[in-house]
């Protein structure tokens, strides 16, 4: 756990100096370790960042961190997650990177984006979105934050091990069943919780999308359920220089269910990205 409120920070991978780093955003209730299967697959030359969002892994807790940027630690808020993403980023001393993050994490991709624009060099959506809840779908978090609360435990929110994964992978993958669950596991009750309320309460992005020129990724497994295929063809089709890779037998969790396509769309976005700033 950091004392003065930033993320911990993982390098996945040290690159070569001077080459576009990538930072890799972390989905819900789950941590950096995600990553490692996409980041085994990626070329060698790029370093590789992957924060643990606030209430995750071993970073501070939301609060801690909605106090280290100025906000407000009584609101939860995907906002909190994004300056908590930037202002790590920048003590770490990186200005500039290809930013990517799948579901949640693209929600805070999204707010890094809306926010700290010079930051982002190329966007990664992968199995996200850019709206808001609707009241329903609000309503559900509150409750399930509640009762998170409740209990004390992370039980709640077991059922995803098997809901993130496409109904391929629910019967074939029992072994990516077992991993995941363990990595819900260890997250604390209070850091899921504060995460579905912060999630509840965000903004619609889509009008990011038409104004944001550089290189961008969009990448949907086939069989996600949660942020599905026409939604990602929407956001492919706003953004004005996006690829769209739409993964086969793969549902919400691409990066693990499928590493070696997100690894290539990855790797091409950060050549494309790269060449983009080089030709300023
Ligand atoms: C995730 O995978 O991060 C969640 O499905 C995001 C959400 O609950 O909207």
């Amino acid at each position: 756990m950091t004392a003065d409120g930033m993320l911990a920070l993982h390098t996945l991978r040290k690159g070569i100096p001077g080459t576009m780093p990538l930072v890799l955003l972390h989905a819900f209730p789950v941590d950096h370790r995600m990553w490692l299967d996409v980041t085994d697959l990626l070329p060698g030359e790029r370093t590789v960042y992957a924060p643990d969002l606030p209430g995750f892994g071993t970073s501070p807790s939301g609060p801690d961190v909605a106090e280290a940027v100025g906000a407000d630690p009584e609101q939860p808020s995907i906002d909190v997650m994004g300056d908590g993403v930037a202002a790590t980023l920048r003590r770490a001393g990186i200005e500039r990177a290809v930013i990517a993050g799948l579901s949640m994490g693209g929600y805070v991709a999204l707010s890094v984006l809306d926010r700290h624009p010079d930051l982002v060099a190329g966007l990664g959506l992968i199995d996200t979105k850019t709206t808001a809840d609707d009241d329903a779908a609000r309503a559900k978090r509150y409750e399930l934050a509640d009762t998170l609360v409740a209990e004390q435990r992370v039980d709640a929110v077991f059922s995803m091990r098997t809901s993130v994964l496409g109904r391929t992978n629910r019967i074939a993958r029992p072994d990516l069943v077992e991993r995941i669950e363990g990595w819900i596991n260890d997250q604390g009750p209070s850091g899921v919780a504060w995460a579905q309320r912060a999630m509840a309460t965000r903004p619609d992005r889509s009008h990011l999308l038409p104004a944001f020129t550089r290189p961008s990724l969009v990448v949907v497994g086939e069989e996600d359920d949660l942020a599905p295929v026409d939604v990602a063809r929407k956001m492919a089709y706003a953004l004005p220089d996006s690829d769209l890779w739409i993964v086969p037998r793969s549902g919400h969790l691409t990066s693990n269910e499928s590493p070696q396509p997100v690894a290539s769309g990855l790797s091409r976005l950060l050549r494309r990205a790269q060449l983009a700033d080089q030709a300023d």
